[in-house]
């Protein structure tokens, strides 16, 4: 197999909402906006952004449960669209999902062993010898002791539920996990033994992480690259150390000056940019950041910036900080394939 594990090109989700008298009159939320990336094999890559930006969205079409209204998906180089029924099972083998909250992802009535060992009898029957071996087996690899197999997820605490909705996603193998808001329900000490559980995980089983948060503390931790959306956009693009050492978008400078700040030593950037996010269902023109921006210039107001690759490797689509050339432009969609983790320090 070549080319990166997963190649996400040009994806675009609109929602339609109400009825328009008229089919081309029916107002949509446009949810996710022409978004390109790729995730290599063993490499955390991080989705951040405010509420509303499109960040779940982003997840649902990459594990298929909504359709793009445009864009393709792309796993080791195949169009996951182009797939038949029992292609796309093995699809979904490879590609996993980890919720927020894990109390109402899973099922009340079944025990830990049962949930999960289901995900492999979907596919294949397990004695109930073998039924047992495998929950051993999963619940030690999320650091729980077997015994738990029997309790039923009433019975555990939110960072054992969260471990058991870890090691459901594990029963197949999966080659990436997505990750949404996975541990943003957890008390802070209990994050931090999660984070640590899922960077074990990917050194020993070389898993691929699409990791969701709002939390730029927890993916300074744990991301080698990170994407930051707004209003369904990727408006940014860089390795993760870079980004948090010197953020070159206007909007990602401002979610970084919002955040703690927990090195010291880092510079304080200017106060973050005020203002209510705008409604995706009637974006503002050109650059939609431009009515929070200090630095938008007219051009902003007419014209979308394009993301453009810089000096470091990143990408970043904004008039001023980054102004597009030819060469740039024919450039960006290479720019949004990272180095992965290989690169990581
Ligand atoms: N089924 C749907 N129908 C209509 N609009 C939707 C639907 N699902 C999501 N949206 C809208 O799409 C936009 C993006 O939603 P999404 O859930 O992807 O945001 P998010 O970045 O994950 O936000 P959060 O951080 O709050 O989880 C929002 O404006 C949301 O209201
Ligand atoms: S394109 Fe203009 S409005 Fe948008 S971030 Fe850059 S300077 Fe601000
Ligand atoms: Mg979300």
């Amino acid at each position: 197999m070549s080319g990166p594990l997963l190649k996400v090109e040009n994806l675009t989700k609109h929602y339609p909402i109400g009825a328009g008298f008229l089919k081309n009159t029916i107002p949509v939320v446009r949810a996710v906006e022409d978004v390109s990336f790729s995730v290599e094999a063993g490499e955390t890559l991080c989705i951040v952004g405010e509420s509303g930006c499109g960040k779940s969205t982003v997840a649902r079409l990459l594990m298929r449960l909504v359709e793009p209204t445009g864009g393709r998906v792309l796993i080791y180089e195949t169009d996951i669209a182009g797939l038949k029924k029992h292609e796309l099972r093995a699809y979904r083998r490879q590609m996993q999902m980890v919720f927020q909250d894990p109390y109402s992802s899973l099922n009340p009535r079944l025990t830990a062993g049962q949930i999960i060992t289901e995900p492999v009898e979907n596919f294949e029957r397990l004695t109930r010898k073998q039924r047992n071996a495998l929950a051993a087996d999963l619940l030690q690899k999320v650091g729980m002791s077997p015994e738990m197999m029997h309790r039923l997820p009433s019975e555990l605490s939110g960072g054992q539920r969260q471990r058991l909705g870890i090691a459901r996603a594990l029963a197949l193998k999966p080659s990436i996990i997505i990750a949404d808001e996975a541990v943003s329900a957890l008390d802070v000490s209990v994050q931090a033994q999660i984070l640590n559980l899922l960077m074990d995980l990917q050194q020993q089983m070389g898993i691929a992480f699409i990791f969701i948060s709002h939390d730029l503390g927890v993916v300074e931790h744990i991301g080698h690259r990170v994407a930051v959306m707004y209003l369904g956009r990727i408006v940014e693009l860089a390795q993760c150390e870079a980004l948090f050492a010197k953020p070159v978008h206007p909007y990602t400078e401002a979610l970084i000056a919002a955040a703690p700040v927990a090195d010291p030593t880092r510079v304080r950037l200017p106060a973050p940019v005020e203002g209510e996010v705008p409604s995706p269902i009637n974006p503002p023109s050109g650059c939609a950041f431009h009515p929070r921006c200090p630095l938008a210039v007219d051009r902003c107001r007419v014209e979308v910036p394009p993301l453009v690759p810089i000096a470091d490797g990143r990408v970043v689509a904004c008039h001023v900080r980054a102004p597009a050339t030819k060469v740039s432009e024919d450039s960006a969609v290479a720019a949004t394939d990272g180095p992965g983790a290989k690169s990581r320090a």
